[in-house]
């Protein structure tokens, strides 16, 4: 399978734990390094420097593609969801775990606040972000105005892909909440993580039906009664 977005290989390693034979994208050489050091010796494993949004992986080459924390910070996702359903074989799944790491309400902004305090005076401080630099890339990214699931789906049915499943993180969260110190149980669940899974349909227009068929029900204008 491919993975995107590898990063220091966390992903990774639950994936070559699973039995998978898995090839790896990232952008930066740092990541790539870091990873490369993680899994040294991995039999099953190649990791490429590459761009997600452009993969340069041959047709139909992987059985499924997984990624963390990477579709938010896309710049043009629709150009990234069109080469990933040129690239998985029909049938295969995507697995993208992501968040809403822009929309946070209000109540969740006081929740971050509260917990950074609370590093501040436990000594344990998170590093600083440097907010002009962190604006200035949010004004690129497509999704800076939040990532909701269903949006997504949408956009990824545009792709050719169907047999959509949503799931909510609810139970990783509590797992993580559980023992966890007052900061940590203030973080977790700031970014409305989920799991949207999707398939490249067997047959071309597989999903070309029922998805005209949602279009129509939506674009139906009321039917009037004549009198
Ligand atoms: C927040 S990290 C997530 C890392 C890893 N997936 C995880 O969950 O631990 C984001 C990673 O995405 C990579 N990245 C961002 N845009 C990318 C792109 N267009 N193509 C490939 N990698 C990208 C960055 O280099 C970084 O390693």
């Amino acid at each position: 399978m491919l993975e995107l977005a590898f990063g220091t290989g966390e992903i990774t390693s639950v994936l070559l734990a699973l039995g998978f034979r898995v090839t790896g994208l990232d952008l930066t050489e740092a990541m790539l390094q870091k990873a490369k050091a993680k899994h040294a010796g991995a039999s099953d494993l190649s990791l490429f420097l590459g761009d997600a949004e452009d993969t340069r992986e041959d047709d139909e080459s992987h059985d499924a593609i997984v990624m963390r924390h990477l579709v938010w910070t896309l710049v043009d996702p629709m150009a990234a969801f069109r080469d990933w359903y040129r690239v998985v074989r029909p049938g295969g799944r995507i697995v993208i775990i992501d968040g809403d790491f822009a929309e946070i309400s209000l109540l969740k902004r006081w929740r971050r606040k509260l917990a950074q305090w609370i590093e501040r005076w436990e000594g344990t401080e998170a590093p600083v972000i440097d907010w002009a630099a962190h604006e200035a890339i949010m004004r690129q990214i497509y999704f800076s105005r939040g990532l909701k699931p269903l949006a997504l789906q949408q956009m990824l049915a545009e792709a050719g892909f169907g047999d959509f499943r949503i799931e909510d993180l609810e139970p990783v969260r509590k797992a993580q909440r559980r023992g966890a110190r007052l900061a940590t149980r203030l973080r977790v669940g700031l970014s409305d993580s989920f799991i949207l899974s999707c398939a490249k349909p067997l047959m071309p227009d597989m999903f070309a039906r029922s998805a005209v068929q949602r279009q129509g029900d939506r674009a139906a204008p009321p039917v009037e009664r004549s009198r």
